[in-house]
């Protein structure tokens, strides 16, 4: 036995040993890899050595050269060894962290709701599209001859008198009722007619628990040949006994409007009082003229109602500006 040989089985013994215990104590899948590479890869340390074999004689190759795929051999499989280890490990890492426990107790999420006003509104147009009628809107800021002159409002009318409307200085002005939707509509329709039309008005009042600059109106229309007051008369008791959720007595009080003749007040008995929820009529045939419809020809009723006033009276609430407080105590309750 010569002094290489001697030399390479000693260096071959200590790659292993060395090796061994770096394959042991790696815990990274792609460290592993990169520690195979360095011990048998191409360029490895295993190859280094064993291009010292070039100088052994030929009767001691044999004995370095098994001795070299016994070291091969042995690192293979304890990095195959190591790399199922880490693989398996890894599995279960990953199981810890995506495992759902279904029994565990679920975080509830605070439920939105609708605010009563626009629940209100809801219901009261549900209600008219429920008998045929279609939803239309309008733009809040309104010429005079929208808001009074075609609906027959005289101009020395006290609806148009400076304390009730906000005027804009170019003479525009912020709608005082939702009423000008209907000579929109008309105007851009052929009848038969049948509308309802929410919507924001404006009105210089005094704040106080039953008025506000800003509140909601619900108008509703309808063109036709032959509607006639018993027609009025039957739709808004069918409305008002949907929206009250029983037929409640209904008397309707002759009133004035100028844009209906003749004109009735709507009140409603609940819960022992009478209440005075809507205004109504027969379109006056000088609106009708307005929008190009010919008043012999055809005849139409309209309505308006209060959105505060009827929520404010089917709950029971006592001060129309809880309305606007956004006040979680006042809103949750609906
Ligand atoms: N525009 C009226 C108001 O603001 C409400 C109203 C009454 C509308 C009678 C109508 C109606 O369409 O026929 O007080």
């Amino acid at each position: 036995m010569t002094t290489t040989s001697n030399t390479l089985e000693l260096e071959l013994q200590t790659l292993q040993d060395k090796a061994q215990e770096a394959i042991a104590s790696i815990t990274d899948l792609e460290d592993l890899e990169q520690l195979r590479i360095s011990y048998l890869g191409k360029k490895g340390q295993l190859s280094r050595i064993l291009g010292g074999m070039g100088k052994l004689s030929k009767d001691e190759r044999p004995r370095i050269g098994a001795l070299a795929n016994t070291v091969k051999e042995t690192l293979q499989t304890n990095l195959d060894l190591q790399r199922q280890t880490l693989q398996i490990a890894q599995i279960q890492a990953q199981l810890v962290v995506e495992s759902l426990d279904v029994t565990m107790p679920g975080s509830s999420r605070p439920l939105g709701r609708l605010h009563p006003l626009n629940r209100t509104i809801d219901r009261v147009l549900d209600i008219f599209v429920g008998l045929g009628y279609g939803v239309a809107t309008g733009p809040h800021l309104e010429t005079d001859y929208y808001n009074f002159e075609a609906l027959n409002i005289p101009s020395d009318h006290p609806a148009r008198d400076m304390q009730d409307t906000f005027f804009l200085a170019d003479g525009r002005l912020l709608r005082t009722h939702t009423s000008p939707v209907q000579i929109r509509y008309m105007e851009t329709h052929k009848p038969p007619i049948r509308i309802v039309s929410p919507g924001r008005v404006y009105r210089r009042d005094t704040v106080d628990t039953t008025h506000s600059a800003v509140f909601h109106q619900v108008e509703i229309l309808s063109v036709d040949k032959g509607l006639t007051f018993t027609k009025l008369k039957g739709t808004i008791k069918e409305f008002l006994k949907k929206m009250f959720g029983k037929e409640l007595p209904v008397k309707f009080r002759a009133s004035y409007f100028p844009f209906t003749e003749p004109s009735a007040e709507v009140d409603v008995q609940w819960q022992g009082e009478w209440l005075e929820v809507m205004g109504c009529g027969m379109v006056d045939p000088n609106v009708l003229k307005a929008v190009g419809y010919d008043p012999e020809v055809y005849t139409g009723f309209a309505a308006g109602l209060g959105v505060e006033r009827f929520a404010m009276v089917l709950h029971k609430i006592d001060d129309i500006r809880r309305f606007y407080s956004s006040d979680m105590r006042f809103l949750s309750q609906f």
